[in-house]
């Protein structure tokens, strides 16, 4: 969804307090050619920091963005507006309380440096990026994973599309520095993220056993056994290029990877249902992938593109030609989409900046800069569960093709007895924010539902086999009783809620369990779920009492 800034009254207040303290500082100096105490001490703030979260986090960055134009925070959200307007003044006095290390004096003879940070203050449209190329100036940004060789690398598993047969994984690498051997695919990002480069190749699996290929050790489960799963989608863990307005206080930077880590042993697969990391660069998607356990990265992965990941910004009417247009995120996780069935892994035909440059009309340039559908539409079989992830940014006409194949297949799984259930999934909860008409998560559902994908996903959908998830709106909660469920509060405002939900379809029975980690009025009980997941050895069995069952469902014939 969009972003909220404060109502006026709070930006004016924030303005304010800003110049107030950048009036103080600057009279206090003698020469105001060079840098305010201020200013240099947010610098020597994000240089110290261990890592870049203090740098993204720091008061500048929030200022930033809360001036953004186009932003709102309605008045439903004074609470979280309070926590958020009470956490950026702490941090402005912890920053000024500090005394000047000498470095900053350094630091503040860079006059070229030094022009950047004020652009990072200027409140103005755009400069909402300034403060990361502020952090990398400065040197905050290194990164305890980089080699002395600037080598990096970053597994990803995907189970391969079902048209392949059930045995089979994409498993791939991102990665920086030498090139690795032994890939069929091997190749720089293409068009955007191009400081990555892509390994990839499908190998054969034992499901059911741990095999290990390509240097990891897989897992998947056996074909029509149970499965139990992780969902959640928006994950915000910085506010680099987007308002995480939660992110503080739900600490989701250390809690969202921890969680993960701390189930990894207990699930077959994880999946993030859009709005990954909302992020422009692919920095943030490294940095936090970073922070996931060998363990976790070898657990299969889902994605599905959501808005953010073609916009930063969230929506195609403030598009830019900088943004990505799906080409990082379809990169970065590497699904086993339909594109790789017909070419190269991925179908590059669409390149964002050409198209820019052919059209004088950014609006049209806007529509036609995405990568195509087949790199964000795909279909497998987890087990017992037949997922189907798909986009709602093409039009139905584009997509129906694919739905259909994909309804075509589910339905066969079924009879087969394979397949127990059935989960549309993408992104976005509405037709709005570059969704087409009729084209979000409940349209597709509705859609498959009254039979314009067939007869397949319409008798599915009539025995109670078809359900659909998704994201956009930042809640955990029940869209559709026993059908849909809204798996986003992660970081993000709308509900003010942190949640995670655990789908685990053993023992021939469907539970769908959501477990509230914190929220906006107080409540925070992250620690005993945290707790709880690492000594469980059932999630759901073990750890149920401390969540909310949202499906409980017989999968008997
Ligand atoms: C660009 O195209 C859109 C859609 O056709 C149209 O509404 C808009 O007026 C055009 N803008 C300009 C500047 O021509
Ligand atoms: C690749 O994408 C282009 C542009 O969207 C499309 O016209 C073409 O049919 C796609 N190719 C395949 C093999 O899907
Ligand atoms: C399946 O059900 C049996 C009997 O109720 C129980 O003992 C077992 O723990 C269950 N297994 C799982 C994975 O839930």
């Amino acid at each position: 969804m969009m972003e909220w800034s404060l109502p006026t009254r709070w930006r004016w207040r924030f303005v304010a307090a800003l110049l107030c303290f950048v009036g103080v500082i600057i009279s206090r100096h003698e020469d105001p050619t060079v840098l305010s105490p201020s200013v240099s001490s947010l610098a020597e703030e994000t240089r110290s920091s261990a890592g870049c979260e203090a740098c993204r986090s720091s008061a500048l960055t929030k200022l930033g963005f809360t001036s953004k134009e186009g932003w709102r925070w309605p008045s439903e959200k004074e609470a979280a507006a309070g926590e958020f307007a009470k956490d950026l003044m702490r941090r402005l006095l912890e920053i000024h309380r500090a005394g000047l290390p000498g470095s900053v004096l350094e630091f503040e003879r860079r006059e070229d440096i030094g022009s950047e940070v004020w652009a990072a203050l200027d409140l103005s449209e755009g400069t909402a990026y300034a403060p990361r190329a502020v952090c990398q100036r400065v040197a905050a940004c290194s990164d305890p994973n980089d080699r002395d060789d600037g080598s990096w690398s970053s597994v990803r598993v995907s189970h391969a599309h079902a048209s392949r047969g059930y045995p089979y994984v994409r498993v791939s690498r991102v990665y920086q520095g030498p090139a690795l051997a032994g890939y069929e695919y091997n190749a720089l990002f293409k068009y955007r993220w191009q400081e990555f480069q892509l390994a990839s190749q499908v190998y054969e699996v034992v499901p059911g056993r741990a095999t290990r290929v390509a240097g990891v050790d897989v897992w998947l489960p056996s074909m029509g056994e149970g499965s139990v799963g992780v969902w959640i989608a928006d994950p915000c863990v910085s506010s680099e290029f987007v308002l995480c307005a939660l992110g503080a206080l739900f600490r989701t930077y250390e809690r969202t990877p921890a969680l993960l880590n701390a189930m990894a042993s207990r699930v077959d697969y994880w999946a993030i249902w859009g709005d990954n990391l909302y992020d422009l660069t692919g920095e943030l998607s490294r940095e936090f992938f970073d922070r996931l356990s060998d363990e976790t990265l070898s657990r299969i992965l889902m994605t599905t593109a959501g808005n953010h990941d073609y916009f930063v910004d969230g929506s195609p009417k403030v598009a830019t030609i900088n943004d990505q247009y799906g080409n990082g995120f379809m990169q970065f996780y590497a699904q086993d989409a339909v594109a790789a069935l017909r070419g190269d892994v991925f179908n590059f035909s669409v390149d964002p900046d050409r198209t820019f440059a052919t059209h004088d009309n950014a609006t049209l340039a806007v529509k036609a800069a995405k990568a195509d559908i087949s790199n964000f539409v795909w279909w497998h079989l987890m087990g017992n569960v037949a997922y189907v992830g798909f986009s709602s940014a093409y039009d139905f006409a584009t997509t129906r093709p694919y739905m259909r194949d994909a309804c075509a297949w589910a339905r066969d799984t079924y009879d087969a007895g394979l397949a127990q259930l059935v989960v549309l999934a993408a992104h976005w909860s509405a037709n709005d924010d570059g969704a087409q008409y009729g084209m979000s998560a409940p349209s597709m559902y509705d859609r498959a539902a009254a039979g314009e994908l067939g007869a397949d996903c319409e008798r599915l959908a009539a025995i109670d086999r078809l359900k659909f998830v998704e994201g956009h709106t930042h809640c955990n909660e029940v869209v559709v009783e026993r059908t849909g469920f809204v798996v986003a509060g992660q970081g993000m405002s709308d509900c003010g809620q942190y949640a995670i939900a655990v789908l685990d379809t053993r023992n021939a029975t469907a539970k769908l369990v959501n477990f509230p980690l914190a929220d906006t009025r107080g409540f925070d009980q992250y620690d005993i779920v945290f707790d709880c997941f690492l000594k469980a050895t059932n999630l759901v069995a073990d750890c149920g009492y401390l969540g909310e069952i949202w499906l409980d469902q017989s999968l008997d014939r």
